[in-house]
């Protein structure tokens, strides 16, 4: 059984979750984890199960606005921030948009600031539309876990 985790991070939060989810699921799958600038649609091939995530931006998905806001935010002379190799590159919404259909089993997860997601917006909302949208069957289970299990693994 395979499994691919695919994800966007600018900072390395979402990196670090993506890791987590594939560590954890490397007891039941082959995992792949890959950055989306990475994810051609032929890493997909012959998954059984597809887990995607990136960071809240704006209450929703990055867009390249946001990514470019996120990169000159870490370019600041005081700032503590690195950016991820290729963060400036497609989002998870490019990447949506040049997928085929996939009827397999798949969970979206985010990242975001502590806080009540009415609040904050969350990207595993939009994320999780797009996987419907490509066939992929994704159910809201999935994506409470996954918003669970970033509200707590990710330092504030
Ligand atoms: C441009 C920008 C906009 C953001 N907007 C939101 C937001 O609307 N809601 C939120 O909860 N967090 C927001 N954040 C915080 C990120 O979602 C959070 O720090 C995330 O963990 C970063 O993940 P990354 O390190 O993988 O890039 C924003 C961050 C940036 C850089």
């Amino acid at each position: 059984m395979q499994a691919v985790v695919v994800y966007e991070s600018m900072y390395g939060n979402t990196h670090l979750i993506a890791d987590a989810i594939g560590a954890g699921l490397r007891t039941a799958f082959d995992v792949s984890v890959v950055p989306v600038s990475h994810a051609s649609a032929a890493v997909l091939n012959g998954a059984d199960l597809v887990v995607v995530g990136g960071p809240t931006h704006v209450h929703g998905m990055s867009r390249a606005s946001t990514r470019k806001a996120a990169v000159q935010a870490a370019d600041k002379p005081a700032s503590p921030l690195t950016v991820q190799p290729d963060a400036l590159g497609p989002g998870l919404r490019e990447w949506f948009g040049s997928l085929g259909r996939y009827p397999v089993k798949a969970a979206a997860f985010d990242t975001k600031v502590h806080g009540p997601a009415t609040l904050t917006g969350r990207a595993s909302k939009g994320i999780a539309h797009l996987l419907r949208a490509r066939g992929f069957d994704e159910t809201d289970r999935a994506r409470e876990w996954g918003a669970k299990l970033a509200a707590v693994a990710v330092p504030s």
